[in-house]
């Protein structure tokens, strides 16, 4: 294994920092690329085809440039659809972020998880099959917040967010049968736990939000483990499309010891 061959980090725009931040807790010194598809935002808003299509394509032409050494699949959507296919496509290792449905399940007390995500997200048998395995005996109350990604990139990008979007997330979850009852909140798109502090404030200290990155990160880690790593500079951030989709976004990659963008 060539010691600066990167782990290639993928999501449709910002959300996957998330498990970047992550990772970086317990990888300090590997080195990263981090792909952002601003020129395929959102993901999931589109179909399943469209996004199956989309994100293998780009992973095979991306993983062909940067010869990584793994791909994360920091995209909730992009996994739930493509991770199969994404998998039969490339040579290394692929690791997925699925809805962190499991641990929920562990916690709550109620019985009631609230899980929100995209729309493509919440479909997904994958998600079905998720709950029928591990959330069984509780129940699984899932709403779509497509405004939340939009607010989580626009928020990165310093831009104020609207407190209307997160009472709306809130106010539909809570309208649901036994909504009154959720303790724990699944944040089941990467871009949410962005909006966390907004989150709390809707939904109160007693819900506890989860959301997949940590353990993504340790199962990055596991499979990692004994390479060596080398990085020979900054952390790269690649977008797909106009270079000026990644405007606005210096301070928080500049925080996160990116290099300056740049177009794939
Ligand atoms: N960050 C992505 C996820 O985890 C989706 C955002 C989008 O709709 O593109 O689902």
């Amino acid at each position: 294994m060539n010691p600066s061959s990167p782990i290639l980090l993928f999501d449709s725009g910002v959300g996957g920092l998330t498990v970047y931040d992550a990772l970086r807790e317990v990888l300090p010194d590997a080195p990263v690329i981090y792909a952002a598809d601003l020129a395929g935002l959102p993901y999931g808003t589109k179909t399943e085809a469209q996004i199956g299509a989309r994100v293998a394509g780009l992973l095979g032409r991306m993983a062909e440039r940067f010869r990584p050494r793994l791909v994360c699949i920091a995209c909730n959507t992009a996994s739930t659809i493509a991770l199969g296919m994404v998998r039969d496509v490339l040579e290394v290792p692929v690791v997925g972020t699925v809805p962190a449905i499991k641990p929920a399940a562990a916690l709550t007390k109620t019985g009631t998880i609230g899980l929100v995500g995209t729309e493509a997200t919440i479909r997904q048998a994958y998600v079905d099959d998720l709950e029928a395995r591990f959330a069984n005996g509780t129940r699984l109350l899932r709403v779509a917040a497509p405004g939340l990604v939009a607010a989580a990139e626009a928020k990165l990008r310093g831009q104020p967010v609207d407190p209307a979007l997160i009472a709306d997330v809130h106010a539909r979850l809570t309208a649901m049968e036994g909504g009154a009852d959720i303790d724990t909140l699944v944040l089941a798109c990467t871009h949410f736990p962005l909006l966390s502090e907004e989150l709390s404030a809707a939904f109160g200290a007693q819900v506890t939000q989860i959301d997949g990155a940590r353990g993504i990160a340790r199962r990055i880690a596991h499979l990692l483990e004994g390479q060596r790593f080398a990085a020979t500079g900054p952390s790269r951030f690649v977008v797909t499309g106009p270079l000026a989709g990644a405007d606005g976004l210096e301070p928080a990659l500049a925080a996160r010891g990116f290099g300056p963008a740049e177009a794939f």
